[in-house]
């Protein structure tokens, strides 16, 4: 497997996407990670990403040399290139005159192993404001651009290699060629890890880590938490029962279609419980978002250790936590970067009585997606949008009530199913509409109104992490329009958010 060490940069989750898909296992810690938590799992290489900082700025991450004594491989990626070069060498990384953003001409000095298969020249994407003035003593130049003299390097007798370039962007032509060779050629490592062997080995872990416990698994009703719960009833069958919580921020009819297919399809052990008056009763008055989540999280926390109370031998919870969550939540750069606390991983109150059982901690959300297809979980299912733990309560901007909550409830209906009858379902990433906090005029008949306005929103997205709006058709969307306002009283006006992810998110809260 590979160590991504990860120096801030805004790509380093792309080199992790690069490796996976070709079937290379990785995981990103951050630059100052305690390395002698891997001495039982060595890896077989090391990346250094990346990062927004200069090497000689005060309090820039510094690169822990002890990777060196491992003897395997390393790659720095721009800022990776510049720590390595700086550690071996201080001073030898200097402002550019030139700052270099964007493409540049890569034009190849040397065969190397990192470049087989590469073309003299191609295109590379660039993105740096320092550049190495001197290579430490033992390192060649093996690229160039024509505005930076080292655009790759490596050491003369040892596995170690820097790019000042950005390969794991796709604007970089040959960049995942690049990793490829890195990972296969320099590193060795086969690429045999798929969804198939995932699953036997977090089987494998499931057993030993719960050993004859009981776990308790927080359905959801979205795809996550649903191969979650199938992972784990393969691995410790009834030692599992799931709860699936209707809290009133469901979609229409959601908790009954969706317990029915978990029951009868899914064959899973599932108990539905309605806690819809507590959630309401807390979240009542409440118009924060990160309030809204965190009680939202809490009263999950708090029902579950209700479901559980009388029989001690529970002392699991699992959920179906990923990457991105996990990433997102433990970024070094402190509380700037989180941007929402996602609930099940930033919302969890600090005293919980259960321990958290999360095997998919590690993917992407495509990667779960093959996972429950390879677990025997029908396409519909699986193929089913994200769903955000905090449901509607995060869709119904400000404060909640039941009346709002069932406007948007029947408005979001009409939507996803005007998408489903029209084939647009499956071709966006996910779709959702909002409750403004806003009334408007409106005339209908020969009366005034004075009611909501809802949004519609719909992306097109790889894994949520950046995202662009859909293009549905206009015909489509008048059609939608004209049923919601026609058909739910309370709604007078509905707009269609044309906002990418940069700058806006998906959700509104
Ligand atoms: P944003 O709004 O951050 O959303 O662009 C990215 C993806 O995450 C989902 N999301 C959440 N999921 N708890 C969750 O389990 C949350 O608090 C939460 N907030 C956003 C969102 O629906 C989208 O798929």
């Amino acid at each position: 497997w590979i160590l991504i060490l990860d120096f801030g940069s805004q790509y380093t989750q792309l080199i992790a996407r690069r490796l996976r898909e070709i079937n290379v296992y990785c995981e990103i810690h951050p630059f100052n990670a305690d390395l002698t938590a891997f001495s039982s799992f060595p890896p077989s290489g090391v990346i250094l990403s990346g990062g927004p900082m200069s090497v000689n700025d005060e309090g820039a991450p510094h690169l822990n040399t002890h990777i060196f004594s491992w003897d395997v491989p390393v790659l720095g990626i721009c800022y990776g290139l510049q720590i390595i070069a700086h550690t071996q060498k201080p001073g030898s990384v200097s402002k550019s005159d030139k700052r270099e953003f964007g493409r540049a001409e890569l034009i190849l000095d040397t065969a190397c192993p990192l470049f087989d298969g590469l073309p003299e020249t191609s295109q590379v994407w660039m993105s740096h404001g320092d550049k190495l003035n001197a290579l430490p003593d033992q390192f060649e130049v093996i690229a160039h651009t024509s505005n930076a003299p080292v655009a790759a390097a490596r050491h003369q007798t040892k596995p170690i290699y820097g790019v000042q370039f950005h390969p794991e962007v796709v604007h970089t032509e040959h960049g995942a060629r690049l990793l490829t060779n890195f990972a296969r050629i320099v590193c060795g490592l086969e690429g045999d890890w798929t969804p198939a062997s995932f699953i036997e080995e977090t089987i494998a872990n499931i057993r030993k880590q719960v050993g004859s416990d009981k776990v308790i698994c927080a359905l959801s009703g979205g795809v996550d938490s649903t191969v979650t719960a199938r992972l784990i009833h393969q691995a410790i069958g009834d030692q599992l029962l799931c709860v699936f919580v209707d809290n009133g921020l469901l979609r229409k009819n959601e908790f009954e279609e969706v317990l029915s297919m978990y029951r009868d399809v899914l064959k899973l052990p599932v108990r539905g419980v309605d806690r819809r008056a507590l959630f309401m009763k807390r979240l009542h008055g409440v118009s924060d978002p990160e309030k809204k989540r965190k009680i939202i999280g809490n009263t999950f926390i708090d029902v579950f250790d209700e479901e559980v109370a009388d029989d001690k031998s529970f002392t699991w919870l699992a959920q179906g936590t990923l990457y991105p969550d996990v990433i997102e939540s433990v970024s070094f750069k402190g509380p700037s970067a989180t941007i929402k606390s996602h609930h099940n991983v930033g919302g969890l109150p600090e005293k919980m009585n259960l321990k958290l059982l999360e095997p998919m901690r590690e993917l992407f959300k495509d990667e779960v997606r093959a996972v429950g297809r390879t677990l025997g979980i029908p396409d519909s299912f699986i193929n089913r949008h994200p769903f955000p733990g905090p449901g509607l309560g995060i869709r119904v901007l400000g404060a909640l009530s039941e009346e709002k909550l069932d406007l948007l409830r029947e408005a979001d209906a009409i939507f996803i199913q005007g998408l489903r009858e029209s084939g647009l379902y499956d071709k966006v990433w996910q779709a959702l509409v909002v409750l403004l906090p806003v009334q408007s005029v409106g005339v209908m008949g020969d009366e005034r109104t004075y009611e909501f306005t809802v949004a519609l929103r719909a992306v097109t997205s790889v894994d949520g992490m950046t995202a662009d709006w859909a293009q549905l058709p206009w015909d489509f969307l008048a059609g939608i329009s004209n049923r919601i306002i026609n058909e739910v009283k309370g709604i007078n006006r509905v707009v269609y958010d044309v906002s990418s992810k940069p700058p806006a998110t998906i959700e509104w809260e």
